[in-house]
């Protein structure tokens, strides 16, 4: 069995937190969202790995390399213009031969891996296995409909008007029988193969096409609430761990990993949190459900349940408090008079005052 890990696309710089980077590479709990769902697919004992990218540029390629961190061996496959997830499933064809895969797409999150999943499929091995959850809008997503006996009916992609709150959920598992659906499809009102159409092909073909519904599922919908409770529910699971330098006027109380080159200086620091590599904590308290990237310096200040990408720096602020903070960003106190907010803010900011 193979894995095809999409990376491509164009839309990959909408977010707020994805305007410089590509949005597989957006962090949880310190790690790329892409990176969780290599090693699922590594821990499944899946090694060949096709990732499908842009070829624009080479951030993916870069953080993935040969592959070999994660236990795979990553084959690139560039897909020049992002005409959809069934294009690239086609561009992809002559890597995959006839063998059963995944279908991973790259921004996609699923708590507690797919090793189950890749089980069940490989006893079973229906034409197509796809996962559904429960979303409250679903109409950014393709929207599945069952009948009453739980039997997938029909399939719609980002429908207006909802059928049911059920999400097709960016990985899904197919035998040889998609590569004719990918073929016989046509393009979308928005200009794209869609897999969601394929998969209504085989569908109506009468083939075997299952659904699970799945709990504990994430992507980067642009919405920061989402973005940090899924931080949260990561940061519960991590492993104690101090490599850095702590002094022993400093705190540090539960699920806290400290990574080596951090130094954390007359702080308190109360888990679960991760501070990264090279990040200096002076002065200041860290509170749960707080992951700090590398680079960073956190001067004077408090901060919780937030998230602090790499080389910001926040000097004499508290509190800070579900926050999403960018790179290289910069926070620190206004001076005391005049009493007025002055802000210097990128395109697209979000920013919340209090006065
Ligand atoms: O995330 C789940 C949703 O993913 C499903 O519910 C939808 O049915 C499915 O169509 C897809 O919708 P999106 O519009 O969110 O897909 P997006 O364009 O964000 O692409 C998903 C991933 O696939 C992303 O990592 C980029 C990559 N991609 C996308 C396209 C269109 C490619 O590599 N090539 C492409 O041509």
């Amino acid at each position: 069995m193979r894995a095809l890990v999409l990376c491509g696309g164009a839309g990959t710089r909408l977010r707020p937190i994805t305007h410089t980077s590509a949005k597989q590479l957006v962090p949880v709990a310190n790690k790329p969202v892409l990176f969780y769902g290599l090693e699922a697919i590594a821990q499944a004992g899946i090694t060949d790995v096709g990732i499908i990218v842009s070829g624009i540029d080479t951030e993916i390629e870069q953080s993935v390399g040969d592959g070999s961190k994660f236990g795979i061996e990553a084959t690139y496959i560039i897909q020049e213009v992002p005409l959809g997830i069934a294009h690239a499933v086609l561009v992809a064809r002559d890597f995959l031969g006839s063998e059963d895969f995944v279908l991973y797409l790259g921004d996609n999150f699923i708590v507690g891996g797919i090793t189950g999943l890749v089980d069940k499929f490989r006893t079973e091995r229906p034409d197509a296995q796809i996962l559904l959850t429960r979303v409250p809008d679903p109409t950014a997503f393709g929207v599945a409909e069952l009948d009453g006996k739980g039997r997938l009916t029909s399939l719609v992609e980002k429908p207006k008007e909802p059928k049911s709150d059920l999400a097709l959920v960016g990985v899904y598992f197919f035998t040889v029988a998609i590569h004719e659906a990918v073929r016989s499809i046509d393009v979308s009102w928005r200009g794209e193969l869609e897999i969601t159409h394929a998969i209504q092909w085989l569908v109506e073909q009468r083939k075997d096409v299952r659904s699970t519904t799945i709990t504990g599922y994430w992507k980067d919908t642009g919405n920061v609430i989402d973005m940090l409770e899924v931080n949260r529910s990561v940061l519960e699971e991590i492993e104690p761990r101090i490599q850095g330098d702590v002094d022993e006027v400093s705190e540090i109380i539960g699920r806290v990993e400290i990574a080596e080159g951090a130094r954390v200086r007359r702080s308190r620091v109360v888990g679960p949190a991760i501070i990264g590599t090279d990040t200096v904590v002076v002065d200041s308290y860290i509170g749960p459900y707080t992951s700090i990237s590398e680079g960073c310096r956190i001067e004077d200040s408090e901060i919780e349940f937030s998230i602090v990408l790499r080389d910001a720096s926040i000097k004499e602020v508290r509190r800070v408090h579900a926050s999403l903070i960018g790179r290289s960003v910069e926070v620190s106190q206004a001076p005391p008079v005049p009493h007025a907010h002055r802000l210097v803010l990128g395109d697209h900011s979000k920013v919340e005052i209090s006065s």
